[in-house]
């Protein structure tokens, strides 16, 4: 197969996890036969230095002509100033509303080897955790109207019938392939949106009666996910609410450094990215763990160009790696083999 990929590392860390990941996609290719050619592009911060803008058109039209992209993080304390629509997360916002990634798949997976990362007890914890996040990303509070005066500042939370049934449906999907079970997370007690989101998915679910469909409110969600993590399989949600609650799910897995993500339009086109982000503290330190992003290229496997296969054997590096007890600072605990970022990426690479 061939394909053209648009790399977009941004700040940070982004930069040292996605040349990683890039070293996966070339060992890939030779193992499986695939010819795989890259762009790099600016976005965020860097971007606001070299163009003044956080996505140059540029970048969102070289995304868009690609066969999928590959993304790191954006941000850093140099741009905290700046205001909100010349921020470098302005450029995250456009890549994902511009290219209509309405999607967002964040898989929660606790790796028996990481066990010991995980800051629940044990009993808790169980057999380990696999919860899906299906998370809204084009609509919603970070795309609503917004302003700000002398008086004070808003921001909107809105969303039209369609949007919450095509994301409402991928989580039903999404179950089905799974086991079945289905948490829609809002805040019906509040918000108009979030009561017309559950009347949505009461309207649905005859759609799809093999799944079992619960309703949690957000604040609720965020108590059982650390109290009972295990009776969750699939979690659809609006925007802002998965944002929160993925970080959440993020850290019972042992590390936020571990979780990739997928951000899908209707036809499988996807961008790709750890759900991390830039980390400025970290970035050239060679310290960063490239896991979350090595994922990432597993699941564009997956979901973009429909090669389990090549997915399957991603992951299952990675887990060889696991198990050869070498850890990058983040998932380290005692007696392991502490690696830097681009030494994890060598033997990922390595064991593919
Ligand atoms: C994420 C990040 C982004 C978000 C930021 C960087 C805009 O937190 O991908 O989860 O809020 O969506
Ligand atoms: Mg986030």
């Amino acid at each position: 197969m061939k394909k053209h990929i648009a790399l977009v590392p941004g700040d940070g860390i982004g930069v040292d996890i996605v040349s990683e990941a890039v070293k996966v996609l070339d060992r890939l290719a030779k193992k499986f036969g695939h010819e795989f050619t890259y762009t790099s592009y600016l976005a965020g911060g860097c971007a606001i230095d070299a163009t003044g803008k956080p996505l140059p058109e540029e970048t969102l039209k070289g995304c868009q002509e690609s066969d999928s992209v590959l993304l790191g993080a954006v941000g850093g304390p140099a741009w905290d100033k700046l205001p909100s629509n010349l921020r470098p997360e302005k450029a995250l916002l456009g890549l994902r509303g511009g290219m209509g990634l309405f999607c967002n798949l964040r898989p929660a997976i606790l790796y028996k080897q990481l066990a010991g990362a995980c800051p629940l007890k044990a009993e808790i914890v169980g057999e380990g955790l696999d919860i899906m996040v299906v998370r809204e990303l084009t609509g919603g509070i970070y795309f609503g109207q917004r302003g700000r005066d002398e008086n004070g500042a808003y921001d909107t939370m809105s969303y039209t019938v369609s949007e919450i049934e095509r994301i409402v449906r991928k989580g039903f999907e999404t179950a089905q392939k799974r086991k079945k079970r289905l948490c829609s997370v809002d805040k019906a007690n509040i918000l108009n949106s979030s009561q017309l989101w559950r009347e949505i998915v009461g309207r649905l679910a005859p759609d799809y009666p093999d799944v079992v469909v619960n309703h949690l409110y957000v604040d609720n969600a965020a108590m059982q996910l650390v109290r009972n993590p295990r009776q969750f399989d699939v979690i659809v949600t609006e925007n802002m609410f998965g944002d929160i609650l993925s970080d959440e799910a993020s850290q019972i897995t042992g590390s936020i450094g571990m979780l990739p993500s997928a951000s899908l339009r209707e036809d499988g086109f996807g961008m790709y990215e750890p759900i991390h982000g830039s980390a400025p503290d970290l970035a050239g330190k060679n310290v960063a763990n490239p896991i979350a992003t090595i994922l990432s290229v597993g699941m564009m496997m997956r979901y973009t160009f429909g090669l389990p296969k090549e997915a399957d054997a991603i992951e299952e590096a990675v887990s060889k790696v696991l198990d050869a007890s070498y850890r990058t600072a983040d998932i380290y605990t005692e007696g392991m083999k502490l690696v830097g970022t681009k030494e994890m990426g060598d033997l990922i690479a390595q064991a593919l």
